[in-house]
Formats: structure tokens, C-alpha cells, sequence
């Protein structure tokens, strides 16, 4: 049986056999969050709802499929977060709600913001009062408890560190369109908690990495890139620090806060191996044996938040401890890329190349050696 990293054997656990919905649950942490909950054995059923945007993919959860046991207990529809005919019907025969379901990548918020407020607003909306319907129908005895909403959000809301660790009960700082839609969303399902009671607990996670990952975050572009020989594109100076977790770490960590977590409260999730990126790109490089060369110094992201860093000692207290060293998961996260050509390349195509030439075609004609 796969236990997540913190997860005590003996552990009391009210949602252990029962029907979790999971929105977003064909992206990179999400579909990490399904797969390992299945592989668990307990019993627990698992819906995700997924608009298939493109970061949206079945093929993340395509290992399910090929276990009877666990492909009986999950089932996958097509949907949107912000349409209540979509989300009313899968809420009420929900025991939680796992909301994974964001537009996550800030390059493109920068261009185009609108879905990141869609989706990170109005659909957090939509799932709150969907969850607040479900908690009344409980009071009336028309189901046997109130559905608890775990809202995924990120250590982006803090805004950039310059020094010391981003705790829980620090103003929140957004600087970018995704980070502010992420923000709004937490804010608005806290108020819920507060006016109406709803149970809703928050977490908020640092730089995530692992296999499954859309090749548009760093680590994937910049080892995708690398097997073919292509220009690393590196903003600015290269130097800004994250805090990297690895997927499996965050997807424990959430379902642990959603098991384990105070009704209204919010968790810190760091990882542990705060690096400048120029760091970061070397050891991936090492890792594929591939030169330095490749890496070009771009023009930087606009509004580039230098650092995040968070404090973990609240969720460290609830008893979580972090499975995957960095080291080691970056090395398998890079031999994953290799061995899985065929999962990378098919996101790389279509749509991809039209991205791909409006982020970085004017970036690397003005670059300059790494
Ligand atoms: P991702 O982009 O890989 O996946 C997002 C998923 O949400 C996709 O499957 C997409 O199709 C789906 N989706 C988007 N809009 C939807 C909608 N309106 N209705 C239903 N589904 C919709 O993102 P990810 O990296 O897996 O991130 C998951 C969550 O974790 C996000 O909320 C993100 O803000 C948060 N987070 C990510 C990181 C990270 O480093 N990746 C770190 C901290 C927090
Ligand atoms: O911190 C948590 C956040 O981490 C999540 O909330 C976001 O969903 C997730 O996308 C991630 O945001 P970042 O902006 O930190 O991740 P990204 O992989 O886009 O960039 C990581 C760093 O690498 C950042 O400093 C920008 C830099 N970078 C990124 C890209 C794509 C480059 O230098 N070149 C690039 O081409």
C-alpha cells in the first residue's frame, strides 16, 4: 500500500473509503493527487472534473487504467468549475471537494488574464456555494455531513520574499495576474468560512516539480529543450530563488491538510531546496549531460518576483514530514523526460508552437550568452 509522505498508519481518518471530487484533476499536481490516493487501496472513490484546457490531459491519468481495482473506484468528467450545472450535481454526492482547477502559469497571465480570473474567481465562487448548498441540505438531515472544500493555492499570494519565510498569517502581496486571481480565490473562500461556516481549509504550496509537468514551467522546458538541443531561454539574471517540492510531496501534503486540517485555516507547503534558477538549470544540465552553451540570457519576466520562501513549521506541527529529497527527485524528474518522449512531445505540438513563438521568438533574437 502507497502512503503518502506524514501519513501515520493508525491515523484516524474520516475520508479514507469515501467519494472525493477533484476539479483540475487532469493537470500536473492534481492528476499526481488522483493517481496516488487510488493506488492506496482503501476504498476511496474519486470523480475529476477537468475542462481539458490546454494543460488539461487524460493521458496523466492513464496509469490508473491500467488497474482494475482502481480504475473501478474513478471515474472523469468534462466540465467547467465556473458553470454550476457542471459542478451542483457531482458536489452532492461528494464527500470533499480537492479544487486543483486554475490557469497556473504566470507567463501567460501576463498576455492573456481573463480565463485566470474566470477560473480562479468566478469558479471558486461557483464551488463555494455549491458546497454551502450541500452543508444546508446536511443541517436538514438530507445527507449525513457537510462536503469540506480544500482550496489548492499558492506561496505566489505572499508576493516576493526579499528575505526571511512567508507565514500564514502574513498580508498577501500578489504581484501577478495569476498570483492575484489566486488570491482572490483563497480570499473569497475564507469569507465563506467565516459568514456562513462553510468548511474550507487552504494550502499554499511552493515551486512543484516532477514527472507529468506541462513542458511551459521551467524545469520541463528547460529539459525538453535541452534533449533536442535547443536554446534555454533564462530570464533576466537568472537568479531569482524558489523553494522546489516535489509533486508527490505536495499532492501528500494537500490530502494530509484535507484530512488532517483545522476547518478555515490556512498551511504553508514548502519544499526543501530554495535555489536560484542559474542553480537549478545547472544540475538538469549535469543530470542530461548537456553543455552550459545552451542556455541564453532573455529579457526578463515583467514584475519577476525574486524570491518566495515559506515557513512550514504549522504544517510540520499538524505532523507532515516531506518524502522526496531534491537531489534525487530532480534526477528522476529529468530521467522521466528522457523515458517519456512520447507524452512530451504530443503536448509540444499543435497549439504549443504558436506559444512557444509568442513568449520567446522576439526573447531569444535579443539574447545574449548564458
Ligand atoms: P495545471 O495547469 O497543470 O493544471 C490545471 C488543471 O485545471 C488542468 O487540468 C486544466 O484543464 C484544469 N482547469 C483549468 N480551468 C478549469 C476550469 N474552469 N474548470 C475545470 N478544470 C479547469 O496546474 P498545476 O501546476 O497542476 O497546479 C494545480 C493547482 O496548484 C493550481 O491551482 C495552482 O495554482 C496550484 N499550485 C501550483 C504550483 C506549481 O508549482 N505548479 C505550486 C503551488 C500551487
Ligand atoms: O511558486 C508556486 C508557483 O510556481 C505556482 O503557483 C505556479 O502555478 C507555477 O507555475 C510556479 O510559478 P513560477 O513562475 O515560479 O514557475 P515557472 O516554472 O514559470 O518559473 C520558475 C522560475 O524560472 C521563475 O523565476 C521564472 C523562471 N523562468 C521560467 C521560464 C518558463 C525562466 O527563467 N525562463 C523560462 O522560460
Amino acid at each position: 500500500m502507497t502512503r503518502f509522505a506524514g501519513e501515520s498508519p493508525g491515523a484516524t481518518d474520516p475520508l479514507v473509503g469515501r467519494h472525493l471530487l477533484v476539479t483540475g484533476g487532469a493537470g500536473f499536481i492534481g492528476s499526481a493527487y488522483v493517481r496516488n490516493v487510488l493506488a492506496r487501496h482503501d476504498g476511496t472513490r474519486i470523480t475529476v472534473l477537468d475542462k481539458l484546457t490546454y494543460a488539461g490531459n487524460r493521458a496523466n491519468l492513464a496509469p490508473i487504467g491500467a488497474n482494475v481495482d482502481e480504475a473501478a473506484r474513478f471515474r472523469f468528467v468534462e466540465g467547467d468549475i465556473a458553470e454550476p450545472g457542471d459542478v451542483e450535481p457531482l458536489v452532492a454526492e461528494a464527500d470533499a471537494v480537492i479544487n486543483f482547477a486554475a490557469e497556473s502559469h504566470v507567463d501567460r497571465s501576463i498576455l492573456d488574464p481573463e480565463a485566470f480570473l474566470r477560473t480562479g474567481v468566478i469558479g471558486v465562487h461557483v464551488l463555494l456555494e455549491a458546497v454551502r448548498r450541500e452543508a444546508s441540505r446536511a443541517e436538514a438531515g438530507d445527507r449525513e455531513r457537510a462536503p469540506r472544500l480544500l482550496q489548492v493555492s499558492t506561496d505566489e499570494v505572499y508576493g516576493s520574499v526579499a528575505e526571511g519565510y512567508s507565514k500564514e498569517a502574513d498580508a498577501l502581496a500578489p504581484r501577478s495576474p495569476y498570483a492575484a486571481a489566486k488570491a482572490a480565490g483563497e480570499l473569497l473562500a475564507r469569507s465563506y468560512a467565516v459568514t456562513h461556516g462553510t468548511d474550507v481549509v487552504i494550502t499554499r504550496g511552493s515551486n512543484t516539480y516532477g514527472p507529468y509537468q506541462h513542458p511551459e514551467k521551467l524545469i520541463p522546458l528547460f529539459v525538453t529543450n535541452a534533449i533536442d538541443g535547443q536554446p534555454l531561454p533564462l530570464y533576466g539574471d537568472g537568479l531569482q530563488e524558489r523553494d522546489w517540492l516535489h509533486v508527490d510531496d505536495h499532492a501528500g501534503a494537500i490530502d494530509f491538510v484535507l484530512r488532517h486540517g483545522a476547518a478555515g485555516e490556512v498551511y504553508n507547503v514548502p519544499g526543501d531546496a530554495q535555489l536560484p534558477n542559474r542553480e537549478v538549470v545547472r544540475r538538469l544540465l549535469d543530470r542530461l549531460g548537456k553543455p552550459w552553451s545552451l542556455v541564453r540570457t532573455v529579457a526578463d519576466r515583467p514584475g519577476h518576483d525574486r524570491r518566495y520562501a515559506l515557513d512550514g513549521s504549522r504544517l510540520a506541527g499538524l505532523g507532515w514530514r516531506r518524502g522526496v529529497a531534491f537531489d534525487s527527485g530532480l534526477d528522476a524528474t529529468v530521467d522521466w523526460y528522457r523515458d517519456n518522449e512520447s507524452w512530451w512531445r504530443a503536448v509540444r505540438s499543435g497549439d504549443w508552437h504558436a506559444w512557444y513563438e509568442r513568449q520567446y521568438a522576439e526573447r531569444l533574437a535579443g539574447s545574449v550568452e548564458g
